[in-house]
């Protein structure tokens, strides 16, 4: 089947379509669509994502990038005879303009031949969600097709286990550590699509971490990417290492995880440093890039040893961490325990993942009923 996935939670816009076939024991996909816009060098001058200017850069690029993704995968063909469409069917999309350019699209495009149609619904900002929602719903009403409303999380979990391509059917149980921007937590996947909290964050996630301490640092939003390569430089440099973080709640037998406390050492250790060199600046990148992977390897191995599983997945945008990649790799394993973790195109947020999720929840017959809204703090475990 075709599915059409719309993915606009944060300051990603991006519309792909997948075909996939196959079953929960082994799936095959190829993505025929793939279109994303970035948003993050609008939100630079905030210092993060901004969510009125989020929402309104996705109306303003939600419908370019459905043709460009439908182009792509040989699915826009001009519409032969003029219809007329009821208007009604876009009310939920409220904003003017962008009622105006649906209409435009669905009156001079045909109806592609895709079989569903699926939308992240949370967790997000929520005026940045609903641009999504309420377009997916507007198009599944028109084309008379299904919509599959996805978690976002789920989309992360389930797009680490492609290789290749295909996904075979993984040893359950299935432990997540989901790391993002808005996200630190360690989720178990018991058996397909069914949720147990395991630990999470008590105060920042990692990827904010990476952020503030990128802006102590003088680095731009996003900072994840420019502490990486300033921690890869001082790596490969052998330069000595003095400078020393802590490492925050490794030892408080739990699963749960804390970075603010992180965040403010690295506050106090810049008082150390008026004038801060390039070379502090790399060496303070590195240890705490060093700090956050000591913990986040610590916390998974716990996390292992008490529910047993066998398949661990890395996700979220702080997966496509070079560092945290290789220390997954080489640290994570036993005789039962491997672990998957996705292509760094696939970590940082896009549509595939929404579409791959999408395929899982009509395999087996999980698709959410009822009023579809934009939940900010959807769970996977709550769910
Ligand atoms: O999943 P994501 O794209 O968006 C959500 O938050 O949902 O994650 C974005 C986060 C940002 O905080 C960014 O700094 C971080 O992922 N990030 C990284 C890297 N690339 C992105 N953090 C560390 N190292 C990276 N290479
Ligand atoms: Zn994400």
């Amino acid at each position: 089947m075709k599915i059409l996935a719309i993915e606009t939670s944060c300051d990603e816009t991006a519309v792909s379509i997948l075909e996939a076939s196959g079953d929960t024991k082994r799936a095959t996909f190829t993505v025929l669509g793939n279109a994303l816009l970035s948003q993050i060098e609008k939100h630079q001058e905030y210092g993060g994502v901004f969510p009125t200017l989020a929402k309104r850069e996705h109306q303003r690029n939600i419908i370019p990038l459905l043709e460009a993704s439908l182009q792509e995968a040989g699915l826009l063909f001009d519409q032969e005879n003029t219809t007329t469409i009821d208007r009604s069917l876009f009310d939920a999309v409220r904003e003017e303009p962008l009622i105006a350019s649906l209409e435009t699209f669905v009156k001079t495009h045909a109806r592609p031949n895709v079989d569903a149609l699926a939308v992240t619904y949370g967790p997000g900002l929520e005026p940045a969600l609903w641009v999504g929602i309420t377009v997916a719903e507007a198009l599944s009403k028109v084309w008379n097709i299904p919509l599959i409303p996805i978690n976002h999380m789920e989309g992360h979990i389930v797009s680490s286990l492609v290789k290749d391509g295909v996904i075979d059917e993984p040893k359950f149980p299935i432990l997540a550590l989901l790391i993002s921007g808005g996200h630190t937590e360690l989720v178990l996947m018991k058996d397909w699509l069914q949720y147990e909290l395991i630990g999470q964050t008590l105060d920042d996630a990692v990827g904010e971490a990476f952020d503030k301490v990128a802006r102590m640092l003088g680095l731009p939003y996003p900072g994840g990417p420019q502490i990486s390569k300033l921690a890869e430089e001082h790596r490969e440099s052998g330069a000595t290492h003095a400078i020393k973080l802590p490492r925050p709640m490794l030892h408080s037998n739990t699963c749960d995880f804390s970075f603010s406390g992180l965040k403010t050492s690295v506050l106090y250790l810049l008082k150390e440093f008026p004038e801060l060199s390039d070379d502090t600046r790399k060496e303070i990148a590195r240890e705490f890039e060093d700090s956050v992977s000591d913990v986040l390897i610590a916390k998974t191995k716990e996390a292992i040893s008490r529910t047993g599983a066998h398949t661990v997945v890395v996700g979220g945008g702080v997966s496509a961490n070079k560092e945290i990649r290789r220390r997954f790799k080489n640290e994570i394993h036993g005789d039962d325990v491997t672990v998957a973790i996705p292509d760094p195109h696939l970590s940082t947020d896009n549509a595939v993942m929404i579409a791959l999720a999408a395929y899982y929840r009509h395999l087996l017959d999980k698709v959410p009923q009822g009023p579809l809204a934009a939940k900010g703090n959807l769970s996977l475990a709550k769910e």
